[in-house]
């Protein structure tokens, strides 16, 4: 069996290629990713995938990667994926999200209709925060919740959906869709609140939380959702929706300070870290880096998932708990610490001044 996975050199697309190869040793694994700022050749494994660079939106470079290894599966993550971007510069998620899964959808209905023996599966990766915000005592969000994006980068996954969707019903395409709560976990980009927060903790730089610091988002171990979306692509029923999530609600403080102490036991417990990350030590308590500033235009208050669907349907279960998903996580990130400084390139720095400098 052939998997072609779009935007497989990201942050939950690079664990989901590790997680496909260790599951389904005999499968030819195809990622197509255009190498943005997120996308990073070296998450994926060296070995054991073809790699191509390319667009999703290049409809003929799409084509020729479905026929010429007879792809039976298409995973779809390739997506300008940070809100806080999305606020600055909509267009390019508009492009990419919504202009690119309509390029990819249109040319696997070319490829689905012109080999009509092979089975096919077109998976959807998608978001929580399409069907908007809760309030403290709302139910969690359901498949059959109603859409209300607040953000460009909702609005565009959202359209992403609806296009997957019609393909579906209009087409025949047949699709399956799995909609995500937040993911943390290792090759997280440091732009997001869990790994910047972890790489400022080490350089002893202030941490920037937005509004009170009392949103809440429902954290998610990448494995545990790289395993779902398995279970939605072998076991789910095309045409159909699954919401995935972590049954892990946290405020944003509570995660900040969950990182502070798991930090410190860390540095407690292996003595060459004060000598790699001198900083840390010099800062003494990391929790006083913490630095109120000005909230995100639209900031959504509380997302929340009920999977009761993925769990009776397809049997899914997520394996960590926050506080040992987070304990691998900080992990990592101490292990790991030449991958991440190899992505926090120039352009890494540019954000941080255009983001944060205005806040
Ligand atoms: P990411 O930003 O880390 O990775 C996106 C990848 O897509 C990058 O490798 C990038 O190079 C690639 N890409 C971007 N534009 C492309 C294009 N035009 N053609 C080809 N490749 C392109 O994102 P992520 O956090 O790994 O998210 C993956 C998917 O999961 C997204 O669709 C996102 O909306 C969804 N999702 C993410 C989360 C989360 O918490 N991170 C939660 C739910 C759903
Ligand atoms: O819910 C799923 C979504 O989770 C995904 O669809 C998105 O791709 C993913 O980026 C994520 O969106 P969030 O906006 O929830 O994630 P982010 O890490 O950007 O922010 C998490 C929370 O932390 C949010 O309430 C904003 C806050 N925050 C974030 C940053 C970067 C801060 O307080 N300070 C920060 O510096």
């Amino acid at each position: 069996m052939a998997i072609l996975v779009t935007g497989g050199a990201g942050f939950i697309g690079s664990n989901f290629v590790r997680h496909w190869l260790q599951a389904h040793p005999h499968d030819a694994i195809v990622v197509v990713d255009s190498l943005t700022y997120a996308g990073n050749r070296s998450s994926l494994p060296e070995e054991g995938i073809v790699f191509v660079k390319g667009d999703i939106r290049d409809t003929a470079l799409i084509g020729d990667l479905l026929r010429s290894y007879a792809v039976e599966t298409l995973v779809h993550f390739a997506a300008e994926s940070h809100v806080d971007r999305s606020i600055h510069s909509p267009e390019t998620f508009l492009e990419t999200n919504v202009l690119g899964t309509l390029r990819l959808l249109e040319a696997t209905r070319d490829y689905v209709s012109s080999t009509r023996t092979t089975p096919f599966r077109f998976h959807h990766v998608s978001t929580d925060e399409v069907y908007g915000s809760l309030d403290p005592n709302d139910s969690p969000f359901v498949e059959t919740s109603p859409y209300a994006p607040n953000s460009p980068y909702a609005a565009s996954k959202a359209a992403s959906d609806h296009l997957v969707r019609a393909w579906h019903h209009t087409y025949g395409l047949p699709v399956t869709i799995t909609n995500c709560s937040n993911n943390y976990g290792p090759t997280h980009f440091p732009e997001k609140l869990i790994p910047l927060m972890l790489v400022n903790i080490l350089h002893g730089h202030p941490l920037p939380v937005y509004g009170d610091g009392l949103n809440i988002r429902d954290w998610l171990y990448v494995a545990d959702h790289c395993e779902g979306i398995d279970l939605a692509i072998n076991k789910g029923k095309v045409g159909e929706v699954y919401n995935l999530g972590g049954n892990s609600e946290a405020t944003n403080l509570q995660i900040i300070h969950m990182l502070c102490k798991r930090v410190a036991t860390e540095f407690a417990n292996d003595p060459s870290l004060s000598t790699r990350f001198p900083a840390y030590r010099e800062a003494s308590d990391p929790a006083r880096l913490i630095t109120f500033v000005a909230d995100r235009p639209g900031h959504d208050r509380r997302y929340a998932i009920n999977a009761a669907k993925a769990e009776s349907e397809l049997g899914y279960r997520p394996k960590e708990t926050l506080e040992s998903g987070l304990n691998k996580t900080v992990r990592w990130y101490l292990d790991n610490e030449v991958w991440w400084r190899s992505v926090m390139d120039g352009s890494y720095r540019e954000w941080v001044s255009v983001n944060y400098d205005e806040r």
